[in-house]
């Protein structure tokens, strides 16, 4: 996925302002900044819901603008929480994430209902959601929901998965699960790319391998997280004073006493 000088305007704000950014194969990218950086703006992009007023994004090979994004949207799995909102919290959690499917598969559907049911369980078996498969998704806790939500994105057997502040409204065991299972995935040689977004330091996974922190728009650094993540470019990034601590893959920042 390449972005080349992308800037998305509303009215007088650019929401996005010249990004450069590309992810490759394999790789696992953080994207950070503070809120209103313009980061679920830039996952729009990524995930084809949104184009941008200028710049160029070519994806799995395809330019945007110049491809229907219907071919592209099941190569790419999303989840955020624009989208959980649009789940109706009558649905089950097995068809919250089958139905992922049907965009995929099209008129030919029934002959796949059978294996589209059992990838749809051996994802949510992974997720730890097995014994609850018949929920409806507004009966189910926050880290359930992000659970149900990541297999749903995973359904299609995406080349590329972004995940918009999965960690939002979970308690901190929650969270370190969370953690857990997505390094478990960053670790996966067959897992898509994966570009996750937060602002919480404690919430990368070990294993992430890039990130990319944006302040007001703009890319203020990117590049492999062990050079880039560093107390310069998150006082650039947060427009604060941080001590960053990393222990074991994992990140804290606080502020400088
Ligand atoms: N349609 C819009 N018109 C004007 N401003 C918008 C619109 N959508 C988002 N914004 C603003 O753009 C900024 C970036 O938003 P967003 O990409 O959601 O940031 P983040 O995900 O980093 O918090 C925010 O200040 C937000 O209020
Ligand atoms: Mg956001």
């Amino acid at each position: 996925m390449d972005f080349a000088e992308v800037t998305v305007v509303r009215g007088r704000k650019r929401l996005l302002d010249g990004v450069d950014w590309s992810v490759s194969e394999g790789e696992r990218w953080v994207v950070l900044g503070a809120n209103g950086a313009g980061k679920t703006t830039l996952m729009q992009i990524a995930a084809t819901r949104l184009h941008p007023t200028s710049g160029t994004v070519s994806i799995l090979g395809e330019t945007l603008g110049r491809v229907d994004v219907f071919d592209l949207r099941p190569l790419i799995g999303l989840s955020s929480a624009a989208l959980a909102a649009q789940i109706p919290a009558g649905e089950k959690v097995l068809d919250v994430v089958v139905t992922a499917a049907y965009g995929a598969t099209g008129r030919w559907r029934e002959q796949y209902e059978r294996l589209d049911e059992r990838r749809a369980f051996g994802l949510l078996h992974d997720w730890g959601m097995s014994t609850l498969l018949n929920r409806p998704f507004g009966s189910l806790s926050e880290g359930e929901r992000k659970r149900t939500q990541i297999a749903r994105a995973l359904m299609t057997d995406p080349e590329l998965l972004i995940l918009d502040e999965p960690g939002a409204g979970l308690d901190l065991a929650g969270r370190e699960d969370l953690v857990r299972r997505l390094a478990d995935l960053a670790a996966d040689e067959a897992a898509p790319a994966i570009v996750l977004v937060t602002h919480h330091l404690e919430e990368i996974p070990p294993g992430f391998t890039h990130v990319l922190m944006l302040r007001e728009g703009q890319a203020v650094a990117s590049g492999p997280i062990g050079e880039t993540l560093n107390e310069a470019n998150l006082a650039a990034t947060f427009g604060a004073d941080l001590k960053l601590t990393a222990s074991n893959g994992r990140y804290t920042a606080v502020a400088r006493a």
